[in-house]
């Protein structure tokens, strides 16, 4: 999707020091909080190694980037635009459609976590994705959770999380497993239930969005008693965790069944994004508890 707005846009894989710091410095300008000394940058390069990342040139000056990361492989693989954020004073002139024409050409799955700014979701929908359903942010006391019966919680190594979710996904996340393990306060870990591992994910992220990452839960072929596993599984994670200010969230989908439990014990909704995607249903609302830049 090239056309005359966005030809004197350059937009090419970000490279180096220089690009890193002029990314840092759009992001800043849109006002991402990050630990912009050491979560972000180490989170740029895993997109770097594992994914793409690109920046936009405009008049001979970084003015955009974008990222992409392929989850799964073969006909299940989705493409996830992970990021895309233009310097403000370059908004509505065509470099965010500059990136997205570079990153996404041939990949039909495609997803995203659109913020509520007015350019995304039209911006994104024209590039064959629709909204579906809210992500939101919930924060609280891990205090006033409490670990449902049954359950029992331990930390565990990323390549063991990444191998029980590979056994009951079909998607392999190690890559993703190690980079959060290696987050402050980060680690692997793996819920049972009755002394069976029905749940493993990743939780950190200290000193900013301390919580869970990403959590896979191993399906119950019994509808109903999915949905009390996959409830109980985040209840299960985050009454286990002991962060200093006893303070935590979630990313989870307005429909997975531990919202409603976790807006009851008191926890808050701080924002929340739109999940997009090209088809209904790549993602299950009612059972992701994910990660917006990473899924
Ligand atoms: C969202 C963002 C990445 C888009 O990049 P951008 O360079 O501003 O977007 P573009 O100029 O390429 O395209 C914006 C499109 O939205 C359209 N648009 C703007 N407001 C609109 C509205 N209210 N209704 C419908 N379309 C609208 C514009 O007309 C434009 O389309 P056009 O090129 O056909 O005219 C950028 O604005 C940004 O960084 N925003 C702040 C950070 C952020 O929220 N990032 C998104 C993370 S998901």
């Amino acid at each position: 999707m090239t056309n005359a707005a966005t030809e004197h846009i350059k937009v090419r894989p970000a490279a180096g020091e220089t690009d890193l710091a002029a990314i840092i410095r759009i992001a800043r300008a849109t006002e991402q909080e990050e630990d912009f000394e050491a979560v972000f940058p180490a989170y740029l390069r895993h997109l770097a190694d594992h994914g793409r990342l690109v920046v936009a040139e405009r008049s001979a000056a970084v003015a955009g980037y974008g990222a992409t990361l392929r989850i799964g492989a073969g006909p299940d693989e989705i493409c996830m635009l992970t990021d895309l954020f233009v310097d403000p004073r370059a908004h509505g002139a065509g470099v965010g459609q500059a990136v997205l024409s570079e990153l996404w050409q041939d990949q039909s799955r495609r997803i995203t976590f659109a913020s509520l700014h007015a350019h995304a979701l039209p911006l994104y929908t024209r590039f064959g994705l629709d909204a579906w359903w809210p992500l939101l942010y919930v924060g609280g006391d891990v205090r006033a959770v409490r670990k449902p019966d049954g359950w029992s919680v331990e930390a565990a190594g990323a390549d063991r999380v990444a191998a029980l979710e590979l056994s009951w996904t079909g998607f392999d996340r190690s890559a993703e497993h190690r980079f959060w393990s290696a987050w402050p306060a980060g680690t692997g870990v793996v819920a049972s239930l009755d002394g069976q591992p029905v749940a493993a994910g990743s939780v950190g992220g200290a000193p900013i969005e301390y919580g869970i990452c990403h959590l896979a839960i191993a399906p119950d072929p019994d509808p109903a008693a999915d949905r009390d596993r996959v409830r109980d599984a985040v209840l299960a994670v985050l009454s286990w965790l002991q962060p200093a200010d006893g303070r935590a969230r979630a990313c989870l989908p307005a429909p997975h069944p531990a919202t409603r439990a976790l807006l009851t014990a008191g926890w808050r909704v701080s924002e929340f994004d739109l999940h997009m995607s090209t088809e209904f249903g790549l993602l299950d609302a009612r059972r992701a508890v994910l990660s917006p830049g990473l899924a």
